[in-house]
């Protein structure tokens, strides 16, 4: 059996799924290409049939890709699949990704088919898609819960089908490490026809055993492992990649396996994610949260400073992540902002980089000392802005300790200046009230969130906000050098995204 670990993410699609994670086409395509760079060996784009978007997505990315497999999700049923297959058409390499559940629960109180309905499903469904693409993928939903003689049956039918990756998911994080493993071993063992397809693990997070079960399947059997960056997905989330991965590296001694992924690439698409999605990652994150090469106790920074594997047991610089550094201030000229882009793995269009060139002027009037933070933080807020249908214009407030705030603001919408003044309880409050007016929008804010991204009171502040409407749910980030800016930016963010999701529905509820 080969040492090779296949990397299949799926953060848009699996992760996507998380509530408020929705995103634009171009972020799908931009962490598509961020995931080539990385390069993972399968990309799961979408689920061609949920809606409009995801198929157009799966098509486009389909469109870019150079080197990965784009895969789509479909369900065990012919409008699914030659959805899926008719989205991955421009694909050099596509895979369809069809799926059922197995468990006894599933079957009944989901599907409310008998098993041996759902058995001949399966032969259908991968007879179905082998006859479109060369690459399959069958998963066994709820497998973990599954009993094992009849997933054996299930699985060797999909192989005979034509299933040339057998995915068993432990749908709801309920599996335990040893038992995750056993079961790759055992059901690699019985069926008889296993050496014909690749076995992958898929693991949520809701015990928090997702990146332990993932290692666990792989000790097991399983030469695939689908995960995403930093762990988005339903509910607790899915198996982290830069986990997964930095496990296996990390462990050589005693986890023998070997993945494709270009480690350094880990920290630029773990933000890159982040900016998307508007999900911070938690500071003591495994790999990539803000402390997880930070040394706060004297005893630590002593033995760092002397070698630095006293208490690191990997290198900051093989996950990607640089020193924060004192770049520039506002007499930077534009040659040293170019480079400083490319140092931080930036590639901008002419007007891309003339609008960052601009606000990093503007920022330089205002602040003393740019770092890098600064610069990431806004060139992914224009980046992620700048195709928007609504723009932030200008924002202006006042607000005093003796009444209310009051906030004057200009949206660019559809390319239509407008203009309005509002009033709040803060100017927070008057300018959430200005866009909304302007954008005759009324959803409930979940979340509203800032934090700066430097040290000191001139610092960025990077704003989150989350909106609901009618159950759906979007994140919004800014990052300004003026708070209110940053929170309308934020806001305005959010808007565009529900605007998007409105014209989409939502996809029946897969794990
Ligand atoms: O968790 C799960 O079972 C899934 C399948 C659709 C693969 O996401
Ligand atoms: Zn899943």
């Amino acid at each position: 059996m080969s040492d090779h670990v296949r990397i299949f993410d799926t953060t848009l699609r699996d992760g996507e799924q998380s509530p408020g994670a929705s995103m634009t086409l171009e972020e799908k395509l931009r962490i598509a290409s961020t995931l080539e760079a990385l390069n993972v060996d399968v990309i799961e784009a979408g689920f061609a049939i949920a809606s409009n978007g995801d198929f157009e997505a799966i098509n486009k990315i389909a469109e870019q890709s150079k080197s990965a497999i784009i895969c789509s999700l479909a369900r065990a049923a012919p409008g699914d699949i030659e959805r899926a297959a008719e989205a991955l058409k421009p694909a050099l390499k596509p895979r369809i990704h069809t799926f059922i559940a197995t468990s006894p629960l599933h079957m009944k109180v989901k599907l409310q088919m008998e098993p041996s309905n759902v058995l001949e499903a399966i032969h259908s469904s991968v007879s179905k898609a082998r006859s479109l693409v060369e690459d399959v993928e069958w998963s066994a939903e709820d497998a973990t819960r599954s009993e094992l003689d009849f997933m054996c049956r299930a699985v060797e039918i999909a192989i005979n089908a034509g299933a040339t990756t057998i995915n068993l998911p432990d749908t709801v994080g309920y599996a335990t490490p040893d038992e995750y493993g056993a079961m790759f071993r055992n059901v690699i063992e019985r069926v008889p026809n296993a050496d014909k397809a690749i076995f992958s693990t898929h693991c949520h997070n809701d015990l928090g055993l997702a990146v332990a079960n993932s290692v666990a399947g792989v000790i097991g059997g399983a030469r695939q492992i689908e995960c995403t960056i930093n762990g988005i997905g339903e509910r607790a989330g899915n198996a982290a990649m830069e986990e997964v991965v930095m496990a296996l590296r990390t462990r050589g001694d005693i986890l023998p396996y070997e993945t494709a992924i270009n480690a350094e690439e880990i920290t630029q698409a773990s933000r890159l994610v982040s900016t998307v999605t508007g999900f911070t990652v938690q500071n003591n994150k495994a790999i990539v949260g803000a402390n997880a090469f930070a040394h706060e106790s004297g005893i630590h920074q002593d033995g760092v400073l002397k070698a630095a594997e006293t208490y690191e047991i990997m290198t900051p610089e093989s996950v990607g992540l640089k020193k924060s550094l004192l770049v520039m201030g506002k007499h930077s000229g534009r040659h040293a902002f170019a480079d400083k882009l490319k140092d931080l793995g930036y590639e901008l269009g002419d007007n891309a980089f003339q609008e960052c060139f601009k606000r990093f002027k503007a920022l330089g009037d205002r602040k003393k000392n740019i770092y890098d933070e600064d610069i990431i933080a806004l060139v992914d807020d224009e980046v992620a802005t700048a195709l928007n249908r609504i723009q932030v214009v200008s924002v202006s407030t006042h607000s005093s300790t003796k009444g209310r705030a009051i906030s004057d603001l200009a949206l660019q919408i559809d390319d239509e200046n407008v203009y309005t003044v509002a009033y709040g309880a803060g100017p927070i409050d008057a300018v959430f009230n200005a866009i909304k007016e302007l954008t005759d929008l009324s959803p409930h804010l979940v979340l509203f969130q800032v934090h700066a991204v430097t040290k000191g009171t001139d610092a960025q502040a990077e704003c989150t906000v989350r909106l609901e409407e009618d159950g759906r749910l979007v994140n919004g980030q800014g990052a300004h050098e003026d708070t209110v800016t940053a929170a309308a930016r934020a806001y305005v963010s959010a808007a565009n995204k529900l605007f998007v999701k409105r014209e989409r529905q939502a996809p029946s509820a897969v794990g």
